[in-house]
């Protein structure tokens, strides 16, 4: 029998909607679950946009503090989709209250905050799953578990990429993203923060690392209005960017093996150019998230010359089964999602976490803290 289960959005901006989109198709590609998310509420800062999303996606209800939410006997789930300074404050909130949370990355500003949320969540016994969607591709699964069989020998080393050139324009509006206090850390946490998931996800446990950061373009205009993902702004008063646009970092694993991340939100020419090369003593997997249905996989006894073969992802790698019937038929961003959606909703109905949780949220960001550390002193730190 399936059972209604009703959810919240807070903060309705890129992830609120996106989050929403995933409730409503979750039941389409995952039938067997026995919990169907009905959309109770929405809650948004800027004033409108809880209405109009309410009229568009179908919430019963809006709502302008997410306070109403923590009380409403309705809601089950809350997805929290705002920014990363409210991540703690309504994460601890609503798992005290009993909701079962579906939280974006970084989950917080700090190491601190994750853990807060984490704390919080295993206390009331709620599940929590994390925004962590590059894992839920299936050519990523099937890297994963490619290397776990040994297909490429023993993992040697890795470099994992994160270019985007969303905050590139000198236009680009000093949001929430570019403050410590309501954003944190920079492409840190933005996209790093995706990147040591994967990497960790791909290769096990971070050990130590050494890492350099910078920022480049150091003024921007505030913004004169509301403002959703990364708008521009022409005129307003100019204030400085205080978290980092660019980071490259040295890993140690804790197998041994070695790795190199790279992150930047102002690489002109880059669009959302994710990706990795996991080299091993026999082989190799290759991933861009661009070209999301496709991974290079070299393996083989041949060492030198060996060739990289282009495999296209199909039914049996990964949740890809649930999309489509064939291999090569393209999946998107916002499938990851749906996926995420089902790890969230199944983790509710078993009374066990699938996918990203909250304990990763905080591996992450022990390791981006960790970079931080070592780009103000210049020293390896160890984990
Ligand atoms: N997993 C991913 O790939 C991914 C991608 C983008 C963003 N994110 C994360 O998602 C979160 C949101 O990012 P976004 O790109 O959607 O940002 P956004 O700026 O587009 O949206 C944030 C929304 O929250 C609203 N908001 C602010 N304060 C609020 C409050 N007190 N109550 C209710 N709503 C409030 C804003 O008005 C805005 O509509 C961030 O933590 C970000 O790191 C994850």
């Amino acid at each position: 029998m399936v059972s209604a289960l009703g959810v919240a959005v807070v903060g309705f901006g890129w992830m609120g909607r996106v989050h929403t989109q995933a409730y409503a198709r979750v039941p389409h590609h995952f039938p067997q679950l026995p919990v169907r998310p009905e959309l109770v509420t929405v809650v948004e800062d800027v004033p409108g946009r809880a209405e109009e999303a309410a009229e568009r996606f179908g919430f019963a209800t809006t709502a302008r503090d997410w306070r109403e939410v923590a009380a409403d006997p309705r809601v089950h789930a809350v997805s929290i989709t705002a920014p990363n300074f409210l991540h703690r404050e309504i994460g601890v909130a609503m798992a005290e209250a009993g909701k079962h949370i579906w939280i974006e990355k970084p989950v917080g500003l700090t190491a601190a905050d994750a853990r807060a949320v984490a704390d919080a969540v295993v206390r009331a016994g709620v599940q929590g799953t994390v925004g962590f969607n590059y894992r839920n591709a299936p050519a990523v699964v099937y890297a994963r578990e490619l290397i776990a069989a040994g297909e490429i020998g023993t993992v040697t080393h890795v470099r994992v990429r994160l270019f985007s050139d969303y905050a590139a324009h000198p236009e680009g509006a000093l949001t929430w993203r570019y403050e410590r206090e309501r954003g944190g850390s920079g492409v840190l946490g933005d996209l790093a923060s995706h990147g040591v998931d994967l990497a960790r996800f791909l290769l096990g446990d971070i050990t130590a690392l050494t890492a350099d950061t910078a920022i480049f373009v150091p003024e921007r205009a505030r913004p004169t209005g509301a403002t959703a993902g990364h708008t521009r702004a022409t005129g307003g008063e100019p204030g400085p960017v205080e978290n980092e646009d660019y980071v490259n970092c040295l890993l140690r694993f804790a197998s041994g093996a070695r790795g190199v991340l790279e992150a930047s939100r102002v690489a002109v020419g880059e669009q959302n150019n994710y990706g990795f090369e996991v080299h091993g003593t026999k082989g190799a997997v290759l991933w861009d998230f661009r070209r999301m249905g496709e991974l290079g996989v070299s393996r083989g006894t041949a060492y030198q010359d060996q060739s990289v073969s282009t495999v296209f992802v199909g039914p049996g790698h990964g949740a890809y089964a649930a999309f489509q019937p064939g291999s090569a038929n393209a999946m998107g961003y916002d499938d990851l999602k749906v996926i995420e959606a089902h790890h969230f909703l199944r983790s509710i109905a078993e009374g066990t976490p699938h996918g990203a949780t909250l304990a990763d949220a905080v591996h992450s960001a022990t390791v981006l803290d960790a970079m931080s550390r070592s780009a103000e002193s210049g020293a390896w730190v160890s984990l």
